[in-house]
């Protein structure tokens, strides 16, 4: 799959439209807590600036859908980005309307903005045509190097591409030749391990990934769902109700395929999951009615550690537990150092378990780190992202 490049396109004097994912992890008070997806990106803004173009950066932060959030305003990442630059970035208040409109009017050859976070804009998640338009109005070329964000058909990944020339950048390159070479011919066997958030969507692309891999691990927010849908009490743990069902499926698909689909065997259980917080480790038989399920226990790292031992490709995506609060990071720390010391095919995938890996030092003993979460495990289901469908070809 050789997608058009930035690369292959003049863009001197030309008014660039560049979706990012700069859907970065922010703290409570409104720092970054991991910039990766920032400087993943640097490659692209910087060879167009170096070209003379007007870099119109646009990306989305967290899920506001369609409404302002003040927490969720782009103005620190703009701010990061300028520094990482090492030149000023104008940071919008705005998405669409006069005021952004005038701003990229006035922009000189090399100067960079950042539009406000796209999904205060109801039309943006929709899809909506009327808003791809004012987007791509902005700009005389589209780039997309947001590969995170090329699982969702939104209009500032997809809509805008039916108004606007378009190309990929250098970060959505690589990630397609990277994750794309993995799934030409992984060696054998094949694991993935699945937790952290976004449960239901998550348990969706479990289903689809059973034909590519060996061995499924199961962790994080997605465990409280498989053990009560196997019949196990899970306390208060949050669970995905109208997924009990497709969860029972996907056991019997599983055995079908002859995937090992591995869930914990004992956990650690709080009754709030806040700093300070009780930690409890149980079996999965006894997970008390007044507790919630907060990381792996101990025999489950046994467990996953031997399962993993015996992988020659490993593709993770989301932490074994509330990774952020150290009662509770022992299960994602513990399959982290397994996988640095294997000598296997390693793909780290996503925003909160790249900043795992990151936070433990263990980055570079990793085959390949990507920016996508959901995008990289839909990716390797064979799956043709929307984000990609819409680049055209070398
Ligand atoms: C991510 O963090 O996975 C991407 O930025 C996409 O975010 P989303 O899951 O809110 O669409
Ligand atoms: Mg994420």
């Amino acid at each position: 799959m050789q997608k058009k490049t930035v690369e292959d396109i003049d863009v001197s004097g030309k008014r660039v439209l560049v979706r990012v994912d700069f859907n970065v992890p922010m703290d409570t008070r409104g720092g970054i807590e991991d910039d990766n997806r920032i400087r993943a990106c640097l490659p692209t803004i910087r060879s167009l600036i170096a070209r003379r173009a007007r870099v119109i950066l646009c990306s989305h932060l967290g899920r506001p859908h369609g409404r302002v959030d003040e927490h969720l305003r782009l103005g620190p990442v703009a701010r990061r980005l300028s520094e990482l630059l090492q030149q000023p970035v104008v940071s919008l208040r705005e998405t669409t309307g006069p005021a952004v409109e005038h701003a990229a009017r006035g922009m000189q050859e090399g100067d960079v903005i950042l539009l406000e976070n796209l999904r205060f804009s109801p039309g943006e998640e929709k899809n909506d045509p009327a808003f791809s338009r004012e987007l791509s109005g902005l700009a005389d070329i589209f780039v997309n190097d947001a590969f995170g964000a090329s699982h969702r058909a939104h209009a500032s990944v997809v809509g805008v591409a039916d108004y606007l020339p378009c190309v990929s950048g250098f970060l959505m390159e690589k990630e397609i030749e990277m994750l794309s070479g993995l799934l030409e011919d992984p060696a054998r066997p094949f694991a993935a391990i699945m937790g952290g958030a976004k449960v239901g969507e998550k348990i969706g692309i479990l289903e689809h990934i059973l034909p590519t891999v060996n061995i499924v691990l199961v962790g994080g927010g997605m465990a409280a769902t498989f053990l009560k849908g196997t019949g196990y009490g899970v306390g208060t743990s949050v669970v995905e109700e109208e997924k009990l069902e497709l969860v029972r499926m996907i056991a019997g698909k599983a055995a079908s395929y002859r995937v090992r689909l591995l869930l914990p065997a004992d956990v650690v259980v709080t009754d709030t999951p806040g700093a300070g917080a009780s930690a409890l480790i149980v079996p999965v038989t006894q997970v008390p009615a007044d507790r919630m399920i907060a990381d792996i226990g101990p025999e489950t790292i046994t467990l996953y550690s031997e399962a993993l031992n015996t992988c020659r490709t490993v593709v993770w995506n989301g932490p074994m537990g509330i990774f952020e609060i150290p009662q509770f990071s022992e299960g994602t720390r513990a399959l982290a150092s397994v996988l640095a010391g294997r000598d296997a095919m390693t793909v780290i995938g996503g925003g909160s378990t790249a900043e795992a890996v990151a936070q433990l030092g263990l980055t570079e003993k990793m085959s390949y780190v990507s920016t996508g979460g959901g995008a990289s495990l839909q990716f390797l289901t064979g799956k043709v992202l929307p984000g990609i469908a819409v680049i055209p070809d070398k």
